[in-house]
């Protein structure tokens, strides 16, 4: 297992937002998040992440511990977060976005190895655009850039979260190829989105998240036919 999350508990102030979360993630494979507004899908991302210490469990990465670690270290271990609502630096140029996702990594020629081979190569548009300031790209843009930033600390695992909220169909089409293009040459992805149907055709296996616990998990094709998924997921 890459991943294994051991009934975390994860409160603010008094009040627990998740309760009692497990969740294992196999190396290479793509896990979904599924669940409605405030149901904990994000709190789960940022208690992995080490923005949010859980009270109560455990979280191993690669057999190690990290529930513990600040931020930067478990973005030194290998885990990189994609943020809700991309939080990309607007009056910073794209190459300055980008450049801030490496800024654990010391060799410099490896950084601009990754620029060039895995970052411009899956976001040719963010070459095209790196003297822009950030904060005048496209939604889609934004995304592709908060995703190209996470990408520059060379993961091993990547936690999404809603990559396709506010996108064109179009737009979340496209997100999704590069997606499992990414995953496709090695990286582990941890998708959280609302877009269910997003999710579970990206993904092998799936959770569902309400009220702060897991409702229902198993293969994402599984998930795709169970009724309960179908009402209050995929639309009837
Ligand atoms: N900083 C915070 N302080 C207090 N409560 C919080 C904080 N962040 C989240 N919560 C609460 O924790 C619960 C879970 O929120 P979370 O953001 O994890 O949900 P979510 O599944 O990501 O929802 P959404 O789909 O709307 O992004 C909610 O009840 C929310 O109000
Ligand atoms: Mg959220």
């Amino acid at each position: 297992m890459l991943l294994e999350i051991e009934n975390i508990t994860v409160h603010y102030y008094k009040v627990p937002a998740i309760r009692n979360i497990s969740i294992t993630v196999e190396d290479g494979e793509i896990v979904a998040l599924i669940g409605s507004n405030g149901a904990g899908k994000t709190t789960t991302l940022r208690a992995i992440s080490g923005l949010k210490h859980p009270t109560t469990g455990e979280i191993r990465f690669k057999g190690q511990r990290i529930d513990k670690l600040p931020p930067y270290k478990i973005n030194a271990l290998g885990i990189a977060m994609v943020p809700e609502g991309r939080r990309v630096f607007p009056q910073m140029t794209v190459l300055e976005n980008l450049l801030m996702g490496a800024f654990l990594r010391n060799d410099k020629e490896e950084i601009q190895k990754n620029l060039e081979d895995v970052v411009f190569r899956h976001f040719p548009r963010l070459k095209e655009r790196k003297n822009q300031d950030a904060g005048t790209l496209s939604g889609g843009e934004q995304q592709m850039l908060a995703m190209g930033r996470a990408l520059m600390s060379a993961p091993k695992l990547l936690l999404m979260d809603e990559p396709s909220l506010g996108l064109s169909p179009i737009m979340c089409g496209e997100i999704a190829k590069i997606i499992r293009n990414i995953h496709i040459e090695g990286k582990t992805v941890i998708l959280v989105e609302q877009n269910a149907r997003l999710a579970l055709a990206l993904s092998r296996h799936a959770y569902v998240i309400e009220t702060g616990g897991i409702a229902l998990s198993g293969p994402a094709k599984d998930l795709r036919n169970n009724d309960d998924v179908k009402k209050s997921y995929l639309g009837g």
